[in-house]
């Protein structure tokens, strides 16, 4: 089979990599792909926003199975587009794909629905929503509903900059129309962690824990980013007992919800949490594979990934059985200088076929025998050892061998999972 991944980021060089395992894999296509998935697929320079293309593409090549790795791709409905034109597809469809590009419509549905989180109001109109922030203890987290490059988080630490916040978010349209809406809610305190479930809208399949690092800098310092480091498993922050009740506090009732409301969900569930005292509280949902989580996911997967994508498809979940590696994995993030700011692209990238470790590309591009950067997040260098330990020590010696001018990366990917 042919198969085809839409998306440009280290999350998809995993997705290659891992489809191409697959003995029923034929051909990998990647659009657009980058300078390291140009090794492993068949790199189309076609944008993700462009659906005509990507279908003539698909129906032209003959591909067996799309693979959908954005999360704006599908808030765009390229799904329901595929679905529409006979095509297979693996990703959510438009109408489920709101429980993460709506914040609002995220928060109704686990009010409705019982699902743990923080207790919140939505709104539509800035004056209520100042009267409702001004009622709150602090902090305060103010979020955008909309998609924000997960930047439309604030959180305050003072009445005035709540109001700030929601001045800026809901007046002055600092994300766009992203802040048309936005949800107040309690700040909790905890560890936060990464959990993944393929959903085929009857039932679910849990992949093993992961932890991602939000922060730039050491010690979960500096700006938010989308993820700078990942380590799994994340059983320190989610032992067994609290991974139970994820499964029935979760998912058993984002299985109820989706079916009460009529969601055709089929694809990746991915609700960041925080594990509280009081036990986990879902953050948001993400509706796709996390980046840098896939990377340490699937280098653990043992089992083939097709069969997973097309058991959600086809709503067989139930009948799959995959089986994951005991060793843990570590990706460490190498980032341009500056990022998450303005930084600059173009930087040659050497050390690269030497890497005792598996280098996952996210913002780089092919200048005839050259690597150069071309983004924020560079690579993603992903060890696996039968200790987190061990394949931390790994991951940091690959890195030491990789070079480029202005690379920046966290020394303490890992650290906390080890401790
Ligand atoms: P989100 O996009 O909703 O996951 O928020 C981005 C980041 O903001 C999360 O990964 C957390 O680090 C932080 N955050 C979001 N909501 C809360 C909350 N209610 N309490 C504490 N931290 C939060
Ligand atoms: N690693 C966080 C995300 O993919 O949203």
């Amino acid at each position: 089979m042919k198969v085809l991944v839409i998306g440009s980021g280290g999350r998809e060089h995993a997705l290659v990599w891992k489809l191409r395992q697959s003995p029923r894999v034929s051909a990998v296509f990647c659009a657009p792909g980058n300078g390291g998935i140009a090794e492993l697929a068949t790199c189309m320079p076609i944008k993700i926003t462009e659906h005509d293309a990507l279908v003539q593409f698909a129906k032209g090549e003959g591909i067996g199975l799309t693979v959908v790795g954005p999360d704006d791709a599908l808030a765009a409905g390229i799904v329901d587009r595929f679905d529409a034109e006979g095509l297979r597809i693996f990703g959510v469809n438009q109408s489920s794909a709101r429980l993460e590009s709506s914040k609002v419509f995220a928060k109704e549905f686990m009010f409705r629905h019982g699902i743990p989180t923080a207790a919140s109001g939505q709104f539509s109109d800035a004056n209520a929503a100042r009267v409702f922030a001004a009622k709150m203890k602090t902090p305060i987290v103010v979020k955008a509903s909309g998609l924000a490059l997960g930047k439309g988080v604030i959180i305050a630490e003072t009445h005035a900059e709540a109001e700030t916040a929601i001045r800026e978010i809901m007046e002055e349209r600092k994300f766009g129309e992203a802040g048309a809406e936005v949800v107040i809610e309690e700040f909790l305190e905890g560890e936060e962690c990464s959990i993944h479930a393929l959903v085929d809208g009857e039932s679910y399949l849990l992949f093993p824990s992961a932890q991602d690092h939000k922060r730039a800098l050491d010690g979960d310092k500096g700006l938010n980013t989308g993820g700078m480091g990942t380590f799994s498993p994340a059983d320190k922050v989610l032992p067994p007992e609290l991974e139970a009740r994820v499964r029935t506090e979760v998912l058993d009732r984002f299985i109820a919800g989706v079916k009460a409301d009529g969601l055709d969900f089929r694809g990746m569930l991915f609700p960041g949490l925080m594990v509280t005292s009081d036990g986990p509280r879902v953050l948001e949902f993400n509706c796709r594979f996390g980046d840098p989580e896939t990377q340490v996911l699937l280098t653990r997967l043992d089992s083939d990934l097709l069969e997973l994508l097309e058991a959600t498809i086809d709503k067989r979940l139930a009948t799959v059985a995959p089986t994951w590696c005991a060793d843990a994995a570590v990706c460490v993030i190498m980032a341009s200088g500056g990022y998450p700011g303005a930084y600059a692209g173009g930087k040659e990238i050497t050390g690269l076929a030497e890497a005792q470790a598996t280098v996952f590309h996210a913002g780089t591009r092919r200048e005839g025998e050259r690597i150069v950067t071309a983004g924020g997040r560079v690579l993603g260098v992903t060890t696996l050892a039968p200790t987190l330990a061990e394949a931390r020590a790994k991951a940091y010696a690959a890195v030491s061998g990789i070079a480029f001018e202005g690379a920046q990366f966290r020394t303490d990917i890992g650290a906390k999972g080890v401790a």
